[in-house]
């Protein structure tokens, strides 16, 4: 996807202009385990791809140390290799536009063609992509990611709901959003993931694909 195309949105930290830039005096170490000298930025984001993301960030579930209690983060449990974590995280440092290290710059070879979608279901494939739908409802729309402290305990798997909806129940679904969602334990924290109103992002032909594509991928209900 051409930069300029990458869709920005609240869901969490902006990685390009918050995270490769942050002033390591924001970042709590105290449960990544590292020594004084190992502090670095690179680090920090680096572990968030090999160590369970509750256990770097845990959030004050139960409210010990702030008013009101705060889940862990919202940040699936990836668990890369090594050489992957380091992939990403370079990649990551490297959004920072105006200060990518020299040796971050990988010469340009030829430029991937683009993959020609030609059927509404295929080009409602990359805007699921675009949008980041799989980061909550997984690439497969099968869902399943952990969200502390959501009734339903983890994202819907869209290809068991979505055959419950007509095509503008979806839509208006898709544009509303739910948020925040509903909590298992009351008096616990509001759960990190939401699903996000995309009202004044996807429209027009993108939604009509979109909702193509998710039809598309609907388990048919038994019939009798
Ligand atoms: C930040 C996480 C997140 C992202 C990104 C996200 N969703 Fe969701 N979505 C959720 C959550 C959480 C729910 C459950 C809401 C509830 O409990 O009612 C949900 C619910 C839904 C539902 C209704 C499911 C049901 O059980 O009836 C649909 C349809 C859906 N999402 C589609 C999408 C599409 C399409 C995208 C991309 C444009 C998307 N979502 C992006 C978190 C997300």
């Amino acid at each position: 996807m051409p930069p300029n195309s990458r869709p920005r949105g609240p869901i969490s930290v902006d990685l390009a202009e918050e995270t490769a830039d942050k002033p390591l005096s924001r970042i709590d170490f105290s449960h990544t385990g590292l020594s004084e000298d190992q502090r670095t930025l690179a680090n920090w984001v680096r572990l968030h791809f090999v160590k369970d993301p509750w256990e770097l960030v845990p959030g004050d579930p139960k409210g010990e140390f702030n008013e009101e209690p705060i889940a862990p983060s919202g940040m699936p449990f990836f668990n890369l290799s090594a050489e992957d974590a380091e992939a990403v995280t370079t990649y990551v440092l490297s959004l920072w536009r105006d200060r990518i290290p020299m040796e971050y710059i990988v010469p340009l070879t030829t430029p991937r063609p683009e993959p020609e979608l030609k059927t509404a279901v295929q080009r409602g494939r990359a805007v699921y992509e675009k949008f980041g739908c799989a980061g909550c409802h997984a690439p497969d729309g099968t869902g399943g990611i952990r969200n502390f402290n959501y009734v339903n305990g983890t994202e819907p798997n869209l290809r068991k709901v979505v055959s419950t909806y007509t095509k503008e129940e979806l839509v208006e679904k898709i544009n509303k959003g739910v948020s925040p969602v509903d909590k298992a334990d009351p008096k616990g924290p509001t759960p990190s993931l939401y699903m996000p109103p995309w009202k004044d992002k996807i429209k027009g032909q993108e939604m009509d694909d979109l909702v193509a594509y998710l039809f598309s991928i609907a388990e048919k209900q038994e019939e009798w």
